[in-house]
């Protein structure tokens, strides 16, 4: 694409430099320095273009900064650009989409004025938790998915009767989609929340299906790993083989790589939306789809 700058954000240059080698943009590289305050200085280096800029920036911890730096980066693009794209490959605040309890806060809310006002035209995610969160946004908004690049990942490798697992019923459609892409079938598990004690507690009605056989846990995100660390506890104590987790956003916080590894998860394969050790699939052919 002539006529079109990837503008790189701090949290996502692996990304942008792959994307921009997808879609032959020119790459404006961005510097960060951020003072003892936490106040973020940002210096961009490389021409914008007249036309077209595309900012990638993913909103992952520390978010408010990420964030800030994403509307920093696409009012910039805007002094120049008749028209910026923000691709926020990891959209942080996206479970915030209603009010839960009176008096909530919906920051999705915020975050579609926020980036109109910044100056995009458009917005693009990669697995937004929940599409819900886009029904705020007056600009374009549009959801691509990892699950074809995950699935491609996982079908290279060596697996024993694999079945697509879900760790809960909220997750059913995604991993319905996952076992449809890769030709294989699903289960979703109950999970049941102790409104005393707290205590989780998982239920599943065909649970003699999975004895024997290796497992791929899909899920969006993982942010302390609790989900998959209890659903794979369950799951072992069902007798089954080995138990893969496949996640587009692996925030993976504090110790939680430790904690999934030690329930038992043999391996943890996360996109590229938030870098990091588990994140070896590479998402930029997708975005680079929904851009052209
Ligand atoms: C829940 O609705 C999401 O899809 C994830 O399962 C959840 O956010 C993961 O969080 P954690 O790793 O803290 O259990």
């Amino acid at each position: 694409m002539s006529n079109v700058s990837v503008i790189s954000g701090k949290s996502s240059e692996e990304l942008a430099r792959k994307l921009s080698k997808k879609i032959k943009a020119n790459l404006v590289k961005s510097s960060v320095r951020v003072f003892p305050d936490g106040e973020s200085k940002i210096t961009l280096s490389g021409k914008i273009s007249k036309k077209k800029s595309i900012v990638v920036q993913s909103i992952y911890p520390p978010v408010d900064t990420n964030l800030l730096q994403a509307l920093s980066l696409i009012s910039k693009a805007r002094e120049t650009s008749s028209q910026v794209i923000a691709v926020i490959p990891y959209l942080g605040y996206a479970r915030q989409d209603r009010e839960f309890l009176s008096g909530e806060i919906v920051t999705m809310k915020v975050l579609a004025k926020l980036f109109k006002g910044a100056g995009a035209s458009k917005i693009i995610a990669v697995d937004i938790h929940s599409t819900i969160g886009f029904k705020y946004f007056t600009i374009k908004s549009q959801n691509v998915t990892a699950i074809p690049n995950l699935v491609k990942y996982f079908k290279k490798l060596s697996l024993k009767n694999p079945l697509i697992v879900s760790p809960d019923q909220g997750g059913k459609e995604r991993a319905k989609e996952f076992a449809k892409e890769f030709g294989l079938e699903y289960i979703a598990l109950h999970k049941k929340r102790d409104k005393k004690n707290g205590k989780v507690q998982i239920k599943t009605k065909n649970a003699d299906e999975v004895i024997g056989r290796d497992l791929i846990l899909v899920d969006d995100m993982i942010s302390t790993g609790g989900s998959i660390i209890n659903a794979t506890q369950f799951l072992k104590k069902q007798k089954c083989r080995r138990v893969y987790v496949a996640c587009t956003h692996a925030l993976l916080m504090n110790d939680a790589e430790k904690k999934i590894r030690k329930s038992g998860v043999t391996k943890i394969v996360s996109a590229n939306t938030i870098p990091g050790k588990t994140s070896v699939v590479d998402v930029s052919d997708t975005i680079a789809k929904a851009i052209v």
